[in-house]
């Protein structure tokens, strides 16, 4: 029950079934058809006003085209395989509704053009959306730092106890990483808000267009320079989506913490039962599942970078088919870093802190031990002096199952006489972060300045 292809003008045989599913897109780009009709409107109306078409038959285009998309909304439009992909679905449908002026639509334009108009009409809109989820995230990020500003848990480098920091600092280190990637976001959106139309199919048009004027009505903000280029790159779509792989390696980092922290061994926080799941063997266990699924798509939006990459390399200019490639893995791109950053901030308010075990942990580990190296230079020895007595110190330690400050004065004072008693001051985990007393340390005053400035970058972006 093949439809009539739009292009079957100089073909003899019918298309082979087999091939008309296997070169259809309309499957998945049916998601489209929004921007589509959007495209084609805007095209419509700049036709006749440069005299292409008249009046009439641009109202009955637009009419027609409002229709369709209504029909499209409420589920009572038919999509076709035969018809290839949403372009030409929408297109036929627009014929069958208002007869020859529908087939004058196409004037001046070709599914190339079109096509890279639409997606980047499509990205636009859903750069906005993933920007605000960012956003969500990044509030939720300051609002628990603040209610954490105090609580203290080591800090590690090699996951070895490294020092002190507060619980409300680490929030504020996630929260910076997702401000760049909100910038990567914004300025991607420069190169992707720039129109192709006009292009057709790869040479321009020998009609007199106005392709400022499309522009301008669809709110980019100008027209491609050159027409080869403006079908041909989907460079936009790798940026986009290398720019989604660095916010899904963020999110894949923190969730790695999350999983890390949430274990009994560490059981520095709780997630809440909501975002957990059993098992459906081990009684006891509550598993980290939805950070853990994040830690999972972060591997396949970096294979979808990887595929974009792939896809564009070997392509001589202009348009080829293989562009068609180009959709899916933008599309499950851009669904799994919304579904990501969505559950992200729904989660994090629910994580409650176990502040004792932080503490307890913060205690094993000699996380104070550069504050008395730091002690020892400020009473005049040369910090690599300092370092090596505080490492026979810790030595001694070790030896004893003790920390620094369980020491006794006198056992201190055997490595340094310079040591006093007001060193059990600057031993606390309290000494250690407020010491860190300067713009990007982690003492609680900074912090609460940090998240400050950052409520007020959040402001202005328009959160
Ligand atoms: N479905 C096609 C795509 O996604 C639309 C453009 C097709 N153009 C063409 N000349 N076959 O790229």
């Amino acid at each position: 029950m093949s439809e009539t292809k739009l292009w079957a003008g100089r073909f003899n045989e019918p298309t082979d079934v087999f091939v008309e599913a296997f070169t259809a897109s309309v499957e998945f780009d049916q998601r489209l058809y929004r921007y589509d009709i959007q495209g084609s409107i805007a095209h419509a109306t700049m036709l006749a006003r440069s005299g292409i078409l008249s009046g009439d038959e641009r109202d009955s285009i637009i009419a027609g085209l409002k229709s369709i998309q209504k029909r499209i909304e409420t589920g009572q439009f038919d999509w076709s395989i035969a018809l290839e992909d949403v372009h030409m679905n929408i297109e036929s449908a627009l014929t069958a509704e208002i007869g020859d002026a529908g087939k004058r639509l196409h004037t001046g334009r070709s599914r190339n053009d079109q096509v890279a108009t639409d997606i980047r009409l499509w990205l636009r809109d859903e750069i906005g959306l993933l920007q605000a989820a960012i956003l969500k995230l990044q509030q939720a990020l300051l609002d628990i730092a603040e209610r954490e500003i105090d609580c203290i848990l080591p800090g590690f480098t090699h996951l070895q106890t490294a020092q002190p920091v507060t619980f409300g600092h680490h929030m504020m280190a996630w929260f910076e990483m997702l401000d760049r990637d909100r910038q990567r976001l914004a300025d991607c959106n420069k190169r992707v808000n720039v129109m192709p139309l006009g292009a057709a199919a790869l040479a321009g048009t020998t009609y007199p267009i106005d392709r400022h004027y499309t522009a301008e009505l669809l709110g980019f903000d100008g027209p491609a320079e050159n027409s080869l280029d403006a079908v041909a790159d989907r460079d936009f779509a790798i940026e986009f989506t290398s720019a989604a792989a660095l916010v899904m390696m963020h999110l894949s980092r923190m969730s790695e913490e999350l999983i890390i922290w949430s274990s009994a061994q560490f059981a520095f926080v709780e997630l809440s039962d909501s975002f957990c799941t059993g098992s459906s063997i081990m009684p006891q266990k509550k598993n980290p599942d939805v950070p853990e699924l994040i830690r999972g798509k972060s591997g396949r939006v970096f294979g979808h970078l990887m595929a974009l990459l792939t896809l564009m390399k070997g392509q001589p200019l202009a348009y080829n088919k293989d562009n068609q490639e180009d959709k899916e893995p933008l599309f499950d791109t851009v669904d799994n870093l919304k579904g990501s950053l969505k559950v992200f901030a729904d989660m994090v308010p629910a994580i409650s802190c176990r502040r004792d075990n932080m503490r307890a942990a913060a205690t094993r580990g000699f996380a104070t031990a550069t504050d008395l190296a730091d002690y020892l230079v400020r009473k005049g020895t040369p910090f690599r002096d300092a370092h090596e007595v505080v490492g026979r110190a810790v030595a001694l330690c070790v030896k004893e199952d003790c920390d620094l400050p369980e020491l006794s004065l006198e056992q201190l004072r055997a490595f340094s006489p310079d040591i006093d008693a007001d060193i059990f001051e600057v031993l606390t985990l309290e000494g250690s972060v407020a010491a860190r007393d300067h713009v990007g340390g982690t003492a609680p005053a900074q912090v609460r300045s940090a998240i400050e400035r950052a409520r007020q970058r959040l402001a202005d972006a328009g959160g």
